[in-house]
């Protein structure tokens, strides 16, 4: 079965054919990253508008390099929650002309859901159940993934998501915008232990985490520095942040994995490109005779294999949608067939 599959959650326009859910036949990817950078962040309109412009010409893009014709697909899938509503809006439109036009089925797709299954291209051998550490731009979450399509939120962030926080360390720090790879890039020639930073624990909430108070410490820190005159070490503040992070993500999902009684690890999205947290998970992982899954850089972020990834198990299982699909901002991992 081959998928054309469409995500425009945030700055990257994505168009990919995926056949059978595991084999990536092209990805397409375009990002708008740089006109944002300008601003410091993402400007949601002009996410939008990159997405209306680049759309089409990605996808005649995908068909060409895959040597695809438009008979040949056989669903078209789209990421339609949680995102940026007008960029979601522009995808879910696109995905729904494009299936009532070959007259396919549309498959909804939950992007963080696609952030998990981008692991089903990367291992061929990885089924659930598991738990996965799902920590991208938006969201940090540990999921019990018991099936393709069965699946619950066991702790989630109560505040920012670990991407923000990267994010808003790197602009506090000058390192622009986005600002998880420069950070971790500084991060390499610093002495992690140089300044103390906080891990939160949520009570009576093992699985919770909180970023909050790690931000602003890290922006009370630069800002005593400017004041006072003191020089900042950047690699250590970043070092140091870092391993707060991961301090606050592995060992959580480590437990969870334990607790649950699975021997499978995931993680996903953009944050999992971060090398203190891959090395601290395949160290945990190692040490607690758990399986690791870490997806190559090229899947973390936002792609359209990903969602392709996830609709072929959707489409199995049913979860299919009309003309009368809409977007959404924001929504729980188990409400997708409910708003599908
Ligand atoms: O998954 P993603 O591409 O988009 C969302 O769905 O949100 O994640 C983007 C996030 C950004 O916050 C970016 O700064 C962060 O992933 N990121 C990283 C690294 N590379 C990207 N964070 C830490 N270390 C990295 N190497």
């Amino acid at each position: 079965m081959i998928i054309l599959s469409v995500e425009s959650t945030c700055d990257e326009t994505a168009i990919a054919l995926v056949k059978d859910g595991r084999e990536v036949l092209t990805d397409q990817i375009f990002s708008s990253a740089d006109l944002q950078a300008v601003y410091g962040g993402v400007v949601p309109e002009l996410a939008s508008r990159s997405h209306v412009e680049v759309i089409y010409q990605l996808t005649d893009r995908a068909l060409a390099v895959a040597g695809i014709q438009r008979s040949d697909i056989d669903a078209v899938a789209v990421s339609f929650a949680p995102g940026l509503i007008g960029a979601v809006l522009v995808g879910v439109n696109f995905a729904k002309s494009v299936a009532s036009a070959l007259g396919v089925p549309l498959i909804p797709v939950h992007h963080i859901r696609g952030h998990m299954a981008a692991n089903y291209l990367a291992y061929p051998q990885l089924t659930p159940p598991f738990v996965c550490l799902a920590i991208s731009g938006g969201n940090s979450m540990i999921v019990d993934v018991r099936g393709y399509t069965d699946m619950e939120i066991i702790g989630a962030t109560r505040d920012d998501a670990a991407g923000e926080c990267f994010d808003k360390t790197a602009r506090v720090l000058g390192l622009g915008y986005p600002g998880g790879k420069p950070v971790d890039q500084l991060s390499q020639g610093g002495d992690d232990t140089k300044y103390a930073l906080p891990v939160s624990q949520v009570a009576d909430h093992p699985y919770d985490m909180s970023f909050s108070g790690l931000k602003t410490a890290v922006i009370n820190i630069v800002h005593h520095a400017e004041q006072t005159g003191e020089e900042l070490d950047k690699a250590s503040l970043c070092a140091s942040f870092a391993r707060a992070v991961s301090d606050s993500l592995v060992p959580r999902a480590i437990a969870a994995v334990k607790e649950k009684g699975y021997s499978k690890l995931v993680a996903a999205g953009g944050v999992a490109a971060n090398s203190r947290i891959r090395a601290d998970l395949e160290r945990a992982a190692a040490e607690n005779g758990i399986e690791l899954f870490v997806p190559p850089l090229r899947l973390c972020g936002d792609n359209g294999a990903m969602v392709g990834a996830q609709a072929y198990y959707e489409y199995l299982a049913g979860n299919t949608a009309g003309s009368d699909l809409n977007a959404y901002a924001n929504m729980e991992l188990s409400e997708v067939c409910a708003k599908g």
